[in-house]
């Protein structure tokens, strides 16, 4: 007998020791219910845990009907219990008390119609019944743990719980109190970080209208990519995993990531992602005269009206000149320079129909008003913010786990070819991470649907701009190859 208690006592820390470095919430009740059914042989169990004044089912097991139940399940069959007097469950919460009892179709004492009904339902015979509330070191009750059925060791069939397993469970009740609120703990400030970190992400978007949700978009699409890098299964990645711990790092490096951005003038911001808006667009608008210029070459090379047409092909390239050369950085326009603008937005060169012209209003506006690029100061400025990102984000005193944020998060406009910024790294100093993020922040740039002036580009620029960029190694060519397939663009271009 003395072998046996030894044995028992030894199991029971090998099980609460165990459940205190379990941090899942889920995995954590499952295993509470799981340990304090083999230390007493009980054939069913339910965990519940205490929000106000209910307690809400989270595990349920039962061996004789071979369930194991957990969250939602486990709620949808059991429903939440009021913390009373009346119910079993409910009354343990609340005087922080231990119930025994042998079998509750003969008990008086509380209101066993749950389980009655239960029992009707399945054919399930409930017996024995021991509830233990899981109590905090404070004395504070988070939930009750409701074993059913003891099996009895001589004959296997349910009897009542024997009092040394009653003691047993007790204390196993108080140990696995402890590792269910320190699992709550880790939870909580998990749950606060990320609200935190979203919190700032959000006010770096709301700070300027040219970025949009950007730092929304880049924070989403960053896990995304990330998720299907994990998932390749063939080309140069095939090998990359990520695990859950990495995969939060790289989300919270994705919503930190421009996080230095509070501090540079906004009308630095402002001037930096309008004339990037506009950049993108002259391509666009490139284009365009190409189109009217093939036109015209076609027509003369086939003896139509040559004379005239080669004098409209004149025209169109010195539009075009001039239109490329407004774009470039400067004063804004004069009123002349201004008229001649707009007079290109109304030409049709003989080629255009009514409705096409080779610039938009806004475009005209855009050319027109722009002040200018920025100056080597404001372009100093607006490079600093990751700078900034690097600096703010070694403040805070991120756990091991999520210990590389600020180097991923302030590596974002690095480049593998070393011309990047601030510190021109290349491909040997940039972690597959930094090199995620680096491609979504462009990608988000080019696909966004909600900077003015900027409508997205047409899919195929997307893809010929990140392949560019991919062979002049700025970006991680595999990176960017998973990214386009990912996104269903790997055919466009
Ligand atoms: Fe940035
Ligand atoms: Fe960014």
């Amino acid at each position: 007998m003395v072998a046996d208690e030894h044995a028992r006592l030894r199991r029971l820390i090998e099980v609460t020791t165990a459940l205190s470095i379990e941090r899942d919430l889920e995995v954590l009740l499952d295993r509470i219910l799981a340990c304090a059914r083999e230390l007493t042989g009980a054939d069913a169990g339910t965990v519940y845990t205490r929000e106000g004044d209910r307690l809400h089912p989270r595990v349920i097991h039962n061996d004789t009907l071979g369930l194991r139940l957990r969250a939602a399940q486990a709620e949808d069959r059991l429903g939440p219990v009021a913390v009373e007097p009346g119910n079993v469950s409910g009354y343990a919460a609340l005087h922080g008390k231990t119930v025994h009892v042998a079998d509750v179709y003969r008990s008086e004492e509380f209101d066993f119609q749950g389980p009655r009904r239960y029992d009707a339902q399945t054919g399930y015979r409930s017996r024995s019944m021991l509830v233990v509330p899981l109590t905090e070191p404070g004395g504070r009750v988070i939930g009750v743990l409701q074993l059913l059925n003891a099996r009895q060791a001589e004959t296997g069939q349910p009897g009542p719980f024997r009092d040394e397993d009653v003691e047993l469970v007790e204390a196993f009740a108080s140990g696995a109190a402890a590792a269910l609120r320190n699992a709550r703990l880790v939870e909580d400030l998990r749950a606060t970080l990320e609200g935190l970190v979203r919190a700032l992400g959000v006010a770096i978007d709301a700070k300027s209208r040219y970025t949009g949700s950007h730092v929304q978009r880049v924070a989403e699409l960053n896990v995304g990519l990330a998720q299907a890098i994990h998932r390749c299964e063939k080309g140069a990645l095939a090998g990359v995993r990520f695990g859950e711990e990495e995969l939060e790092e790289i989300r919270l490096a994705g919503w930190l990531h421009d996080i230095g951005k509070v501090t540079t003038p906004v009308y630095v911001m402002d001037k930096a992602n309008r004339l990037q808006g506009f950049f993108d667009r002259i391509e666009v608008i490139r284009e365009r005269f190409r189109r009217v210029e093939a036109v015209l070459l076609e027509r003369i090379r086939s003896g139509d009206d040559p004379e005239e047409n080669a004098r409209r092909l004149d025209a169109v390239r010195e539009d075009w000149a001039f239109v490329e050369a407004a774009n470039r950085p400067g004063p804004p326009m004069d009123r002349d320079r201004e008229l001649r603008l707009k007079r290109i937005a109304s030409e049709a060169y003989g080629v255009l129909g009514p409705e096409e012209r080779l610039l938009t209003p806004e475009e005209v506006e855009t050319l027109a008003r722009s002040r200018g690029s920025l100056t080597p100061e404001e372009m100093e400025q607006m490079r600093e913010h990751v700078v900034w990102t690097a600096r703010m984000l070694r403040q805070i005193p991120f756990p091991p786990h999520l210990s590389r944020v600020p180097e991923i998060a302030s590596a974002h406009h690095e480049r593998l070819d070393g011309t990047g910024y601030p510190e021109g790294r290349t491909a040997e100093d940039l972690p597959m991470a930094a090199r995620i993020l680096a491609a979504v922040d462009v990608f988000e740039a080019l696909t966004a649907a909600d900077r003015p002036y900027k409508p997205p580009l047409p899919p195929e620029r997307v893809v010929r701009i990140l392949r560019e960029d991919a062979a002049r190694r700025k970006l991680d060519p595999d990176v960017v190859e998973v990214l386009l397939e990912w996104q269903g663009l790997a055919e466009e271009g």
